[in-house]
């Protein structure tokens, strides 16, 4: 082989070897070239290695002299592109963990407004010694009606003020108002003044207790009401209990919910289960709104229940916690409170 043939072949191995190297983009691909060009058994400057050997002796030492600077060019390419792809990769791993950056915040969620009002009502009527009880929102006539006195020509029990809860038929068995559905003497509860009832059935007086949940009835909605919503009930029951414990009461509880100032008003009303009777107003930064009803409890309701009603009397309110968290907040539609738009919610 010629001198000049093998110094061209050996120059267009390093161009090429070069410009691969170069343009290598990951790490594969520069193992890829190094195994192309430098590869022991059958890469490309083995193979220049062996035409060395067809170049005339008297030629060799020159062509030798090339061979070696191509070698070295060669590697020195190589080892540029691993440096150079390993940097490249850096970045790219720093980028996927670095353990300096803030973590990816988490979207908290929070408690829904009314459920945060009866937490803060439960806390306050707490300091004033009232504990908590509950009672199912299916609820039975006796414990709805009947114990609260409450009798079964009273118009509050007109099936179509109340979600009664019907047992579905077997085919062919069709009643003749609700075909294919029996009424069953089970309803949602309107109010839960109910639960006055299962506690004082449970327990001896002195009782003091209040209790917070759903009730159901079949109003329209607007601004002031929803066909489901959420009432307080208080009552205690002992020796002595008089009127002025249940106003005082309630105007500690206002103060204590909203401010100093706001101011409480009884009217005269009626409830089947207390009498007296009074509904109860509240005013605080503007004109008074209606807040519940309340009164002394109805001696019947007490001899119902097996209280002796010449030892002890009691008091007994419900006031609607849509009404007071709307107050609480500045909010004009109790309907914001259950359409779930999470730009509403998001600012309790
Ligand atoms: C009662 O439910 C009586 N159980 C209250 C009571 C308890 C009286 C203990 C005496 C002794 P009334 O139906 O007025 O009373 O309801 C009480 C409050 O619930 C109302 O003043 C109002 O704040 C709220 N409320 C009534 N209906 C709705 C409704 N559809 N949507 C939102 N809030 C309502």
């Amino acid at each position: 082989m010629k001198l000049a043939d093998f110094l061209n072949e050996a120059d267009r191995l390093a161009e090429e070897a070069q410009a691969a190297f170069a343009t290598a983009a990951d790490a594969k691909a520069v193992e890829a070239a190094r195994v192309h060009f430098l590869g022991q058994k059958s890469g490309r400057l083995r193979a220049v290695q062996k035409d060395l050997a067809l170049v005339a002796p008297a030629e060799r030492a020159a062509a030798g002299k090339r061979f070696n600077e191509l070698k070295r060019r060669l590697e020195a390419a190589h080892k540029a592109a691993v440096e150079r792809v390993a940097v490249k990769t850096a970045p790219l791993v720093r980028r996927t963990f670095d353990p300096t950056l803030p973590g990816t915040p988490l979207r908290l969620g929070r408690l829904h407004p009314i459920t945060q009002t009866i937490e803060e009502l439960k806390e306050i009527m707490g300091r004033l010694g009232f504990s908590v009880a509950d009672g199912p929102e299916v609820e039975d006539l006796w414990h709805n009606f009947d114990a609260l006195n409450i009798p079964p020509e009273h118009p509050a029990r007109d099936p179509l003020d109340n979600f009664h809860l019907c047992q579905k038929l077997p085919p062919g068995e069709a009643a003749e108002d609700a075909p294919g559905y029996k009424p069953v003497p089970f309803l949602l509860r309107t109010q839960t003044s109910t639960v006055q009832i299962r506690v004082m059935e449970q327990r001896r007086p002195p009782v003091r207790i209040i209790s917070c949940g759903r009730v159901y009835r079949p109003d329209t909605a607007d601004a002031t009401h929803f066909p489901m919503f959420h009432q307080i009930e208080g009552l205690m029951v002992d020796r002595g209990v008089t009127l002025a414990h249940l106003k005082s009461t309630l105007q500690l509880f206002a103060k204590s919910a909203f401010s100093e100032d706001v101011q409480i008003r009884f009217r005269p009303s009626f409830f089947p289960f207390t009498e007296p009777s009074v509904e109860v107003d509240m005013s605080w930064q503007g004109g008074w709104i209606e807040m519940g009803g309340a009164g002394m409890v109805d001696p019947n309701v007490l001899q119902a229940v097996g209280y002796d009603t010449e030892e002890v009397t009691g008091f007994a309110f419900g006031l609607g916690i849509e009404r007071i968290a709307a107050r609480r907040y500045g909010i004009t539609d109790i309907r914001e409170f259950f359409k779930n738009d999470v730009r509403f919610l998001k600012q309790f």
